[in-house]
């Protein structure tokens, strides 16, 4: 039960908090400022921010344990690496049909109008079990940011569930959407995490990415990110969340007035 993991693990959280303590010979004025420090990231956090769950990330233990959980469930090796849910998902993403777009009201108005047609993006593909079956019915939910480097809950400007959207796959296991290549974008600098950054001499930049959670009744959901090639920080993320096998090609798509790229990707999920 719960309780006995509390048992089992606190002993050793214990152990290491203070041997780091002793190997850094920690003084009380240095950790009352880190105690100031976590309070500052908990009064800043809300339904929109999440300060110390970014806290975690810039020292890379979202990715960590993302990367514990996935290795101790995974039931196949060929199942797509999941990456870190970040703290920008939200629920009720709207249900679309296959082949629409997450891009909502664009026009010339939108300051960032023509870096969005010059990234319009067509993004399809399959939801597969791990031997390759096509699954039916699966929900792919996707979120990513404007080309401002916003999460539309972070931008006044930009409309309610902009760039975010849930598809169901087709009896092919299709799914099939537009959207917008990804660009990086500093995560939000201006708090305690911040300036953690800051005078560690770090930058706050992630790689564009687009988001994903693929789900389907009898199997784990999937949570993942897909990279941009293009991107001079995927080799660099501020929260260490790249994979190589999420590491994806744009192709320029002809023909389609709605998208100058194609992207191409099938989701593999693992059984529960
Ligand atoms: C973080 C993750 C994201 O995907 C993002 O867009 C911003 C921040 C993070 O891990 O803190
Ligand atoms: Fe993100």
């Amino acid at each position: 039960n719960a309780n006995g993991r509390l048992v089992e693990v606190m002993p050793s959280l214990v152990r290491h908090l203070h041997a780091f303590a002793r190997e850094v010979n920690l003084t009380v004025a240095e950790w009352i400022a880190a105690v100031d420090f976590i309070n500052e990231c908990g009064k800043m956090s809300d339904d929109r921010r999440n300060e110390t769950q970014l806290l975690c990330d810039i020292v890379g233990l979202e990715s960590l344990v993302d990367e514990i959980t996935s290795k101790m469930l995974a039931t196949s090796t060929t199942e797509t690496p999941s990456a870190i849910l970040g703290p920008f998902y939200r629920h009720d993403a709207p249900l679309l049909p296959n082949g629409s777009s997450i891009v909502q009201n664009l026009t010339p108005s939108v300051p960032w109008y023509e870096q969005a047609v010059a990234d319009s993006a067509f993004v399809s593909g399959r939801v597969l079990t791990s031997s390759g079956t096509p699954i039916k019915g699966a929900i792919v939910d996707v979120w990513h940011a404007a080309p401002n480097g916003l999460y539309e809950q972070q931008d006044e400007s930009q409309p309610d569930m902009n760039f975010r959207g849930r598809f169901e796959t087709d009896a092919a296991g299709c799914y099939a959407f537009y959207a917008l290549r990804p660009v990086p974008y500093p995560i939000p600098d201006d708090g305690p995490a911040g300036k953690l950054l800051g005078l560690l001499d770090r930058h706050p930049y992630r790689p564009g990415h687009i988001h994903f959670m693929v789900s389907a009744p009898e199997f784990r959901p999937l949570t993942t990110q897909l990279y941009d090639d293009r991107d001079e920080y995927i080799t660099n993320d501020a929260v260490f969340s790249v994979k190589d096998e999420l590491v994806v090609k744009f192709t320029p798509r002809k023909g389609d007035p709605n998208a100058r790229w194609s992207l191409k990707y099938d989701f593999v999920l693992g059984r529960e």
